[in-house]
């Protein structure tokens, strides 16, 4: 007999990752650009970041995040419904990174789509498969946050270029019928268009609004204005998402923000009222890896064995837009 109450939820059911084998230490930049070790690390918390092969793109970093996922996890990707990859520095503009993942995974009646958030990319994304699952129309959805931003970084700024890093985060997500609320508790976004040349990445157009761009391609970053943003705006969307779930910091077990800069991570932390040890960080070995950077603190955290089932995570991303992104989960698996 069919239950009533029975409806759709969307469930976190494996995640996987991957970062490249090279590694970039701030010794090795200090030989490139005018820097040291020591103003790396007080001023942001890296201490390294990984850099992919000269033949390594981004649709390669996504394949082996979820090819690491199928090792752990005991899923099938062949009927994956839709794909819906987060990235600023796609392969190609056209066609998708997301469209890559079809051809190397082999679904049939896929539907696949490249989306662009920055930084609030895998947490944007998060909300549309949450969306596409609850309202029927798919049930078995792969989210990827993939960059390679070393390809899309200017190694004469040092403002930016001591800040990237590439890998790749992935969770499966699926519908199911039971009785609980599904997986993702509560969301919030909110965009300041006025501020998007404060942080981009140059295409088409010379301009953004009346403002000049750089025209190579590479991401230009207004770093004091994109940390004062962070800080107060960011801050306040956090704050009203937690309001939205209903839940303190106390509550919440683990937070995890963009790995923008530790430096920002901490004053959130503080601001927020949740103690250092919520606050998942992987920056000093990874970087800033934009829409990378909360699937791969928090795979680095489930592979630890932090994270356990029923544990409740604020996952915020925040970045180019400007814009911000976030969900509170319950984590399942
Ligand atoms: O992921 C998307 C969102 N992005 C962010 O959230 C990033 C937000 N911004 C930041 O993380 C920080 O603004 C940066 C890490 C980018 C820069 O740190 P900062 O503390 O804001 O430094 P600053 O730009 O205010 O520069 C301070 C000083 C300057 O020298 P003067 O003008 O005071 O003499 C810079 O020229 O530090 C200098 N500087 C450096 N010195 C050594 C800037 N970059 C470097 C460097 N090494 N790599």
């Amino acid at each position: 007999m069919t239950n009533v109450n029975l409806r759709s939820n969307a469930v976190i059911t494996a995640i996987g990752s991957y970062t490249p084998e090279k590694t970039l230490t701030n010794f090795d930049l200090e030989r490139i650009v005018d820097t040291s070790d020591e103003w790396i690390v007080q001023r942001t918390g890296i201490r390294e970041r990984r850099i992919s092969a000269d033949n390594e793109f981004t649709s390669d970093l996504c394949i082996a995040a979820l090819r690491n996922m199928e090792s752990r996890y005991p899923v099938n990707l062949s009927d994956v419904d839709y794909i819906i990859v987060a990235t600023s520095t796609p392969d190609s503009i056209l066609p998708s990174v997301a469209s890559r993942i079809q051809a190397a995974f082999g679904m049939n009646r896929c539907g696949s789509a490249d989306i662009q958030a920055a930084c609030a990319g895998f947490t944007a994304a998060i909300q549309l498969a949450n969306g596409l699952l609850l309202s029927g129309l798919y049930r078995k959805i792969i989210v990827v946050g993939a960059e390679t931003l070393s390809k899309a970084t200017d190694y004469s700024d040092r403002t930016t270029c001591i800040l990237f890093g590439d890998g790749a985060g992935a969770f499966l997500m699926e519908a199911q019928q039971d009785n609980e609320a599904g997986d993702v508790l509560a969301a919030y976004s909110d965009t300041d268009g006025s501020g998007g040349h404060h942080l981009y990445r140059s295409s088409l157009s010379p301009t953004v609004g009346d403002y000049e761009l750089t025209m190579n391609g590479n991401i230009v970053q207004n770093g004091r204005e994109v940390y004062r943003w962070a800080i107060s705006e960011v801050a306040r969307g956090i704050s009203e998402l937690m309001q939205e779930s209903g839940l303190s910091a106390a509550q919440l077990d683990w937070f995890v923000p963009h790995n923008a800069n530790q430096r920002i991570i901490d004053a959130l932390v503080v601001k927020l009222g949740f103690s250092p040890e919520q606050a998942l960080s992987s920056i000093s070995r990874y970087g800033n890896t934009s829409a990378a950077s909360i699937p791969l603190a928090l795979d680095d955290a489930v592979r630890a064995g932090q994270i356990k089932p029923g544990h409740l995570l604020l996952l915020h991303g925040f970045g180019g837009g400007l814009t911000q992104a976030g969900v509170v989960i319950r984590w399942a698996i």
